[in-house]
């Protein structure tokens, strides 16, 4: 017998999913539609029915991210992928990049950047705290970049960082601007054009409702002609922006394959960005009410003296089925972090989340100081 290993008990027992309320910042709870579309049969990934699905995400994320740029699609893989495909298609070995670093991803940013052989710089700020225009003008004619990245909604604090004016400083440098909306995007007002921002991206699994694994991206002209007048192909070939632009049709040339996409993954991210276009309106009205610099989808708040968080966020999870998170890199044991977004910002789940911290804070233990 050449099984030397048998089949595994636990893979003969059905898959268990529990029922929980995904209030962390991110994934977020899929609604029945999404999960629905994400369920349909496969169909090959050059057959023009899926095609056409992709040619919907592209129009979808250009209304989502309010921009005409004809090299906008969806990366196969998280908001993180698009991260790396952004600075990888961006950036070539020793070009200057000014890395605006208030919370993980900046961080996350200047270690991608760095593993390319970019000529990195650190713009830093206070975790908690956004830059101004004035910080940004400063790196920029200190560092002389040839790209900045900031983070629009930082999920590790709760920051939302302006972005009005930051583009046109950014091109009175030379330098294009590169956006993280990860976070953010759908939860508060972007305007890629408007805020002439270079490339813009984006996860699937926030406010969009999608599970994990595909993410929005898009370049503008400036972006485009930057990456063509590149001396070296970027590092990778999976993330080649000349290649995605072709499978998804930004080229004007016959759509050749690639690799084969997450295609129910694009099934069900064409119905969160459906879904988006359907109520979006109602979300950038109630946006406007918001405090200028709070992040609407993440509430952070710090851990009250004397809990420890992990044992909140564990009351949380076996009482009351509700997923809230702890901080995260530089609010690490600090914070606790309760998301809102799409179909879960709801003001019954508000009141179920709030009833879940008032009890756990009467039955955690809390420490004598
Ligand atoms: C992930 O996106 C996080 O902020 O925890």
């Amino acid at each position: 017998n050449l099984l030397r290993v048998p089949p595994p008990q636990e893979l003969l027992q059905p898959l268990a999913v529990p029922e929980r309320l995904l209030l962390g910042p991110g994934p977020s709870n899929v609604p029945p539609r999404i999960l629905a579309a994400g369920g349909r049969q496969l169909l090959g990934h050059m057959h023009p029915e899926v095609l056409q699905v992709m040619d919907e995400i592209k129009v979808g994320i250009q209304y989502a991210f309010q921009t005409q740029n004809r090299l906008t699609l969806a990366i196969s893989g998280t908001g993180h992928c698009a991260m790396e495909a952004a600075l990888l298609n961006l950036l070539e070995h020793s070009d200057t990049v000014l890395v605006a670093v208030n919370g993980i991803w900046g961080q996350r940013a200047v270690d991608i950047a760095r593993r390319l052989g970019a000529d990195v710089h650190e713009l830093l700020k206070p975790p908690g705290e956004y830059f101004t225009p004035r910080d940004i003008e400063e790196g920029l004619a200190q560092h002389k970049p040839s790209v900045l990245f900031i983070t629009h909604g930082e999920s590790s604090t709760g920051v939302l960082q302006p972005l009005e004016g930051l583009g046109k400083l950014c091109h009175r440098h030379g330098c294009l601007l590169l956006v993280d909306a990860v976070a953010s995007l759908g939860g508060a007002p972007i305007f890629m054009d408007h805020q002439e921002i270079d490339v813009l991206y984006s996860g699937s699994q926030k406010v969009l409702n999608a599970p994990p694994g595909s993410a929005p991206i898009s370049f503008s002209e400036r972006a485009r002609e930057k990456m063509l007048r590149r001396k070296t192909k970027p590092l990778s070939f999976y993330l080649d922006v000349a290649w995605l632009a072709n499978y998804w049709g930004c080229d004007g040339e016959p759509r050749r394959y690639h690799h084969t996409a997450p295609i129910n993954t694009f099934f069900s991210l064409r119905e969160g960005l459906a879904m988006l276009s359907e109520m979006v309106s109602g979300t950038r009205q109630a946006a406007g009410h918001r405090h200028q610099e709070l992040l609407p989808t993440i509430t952070t708040v710090r851990v009250p003296e004397g809990y420890n968080w992990k044992e909140i966020t564990a009351f949380l999870m076996d009482n009351h089925a509700i997923e809230i998170a702890g901080g995260l890199g530089p609010s690490a044991g600090k914070v606790l972090r309760i998301g809102l977004m799409g179909c879960n910002s709801t003001s019954s789940n508000v009141d179920r989340v709030l009833r879940a911290l008032r009890d756990a804070l009467s039955r955690c233990h809390r420490s004598r100081l």
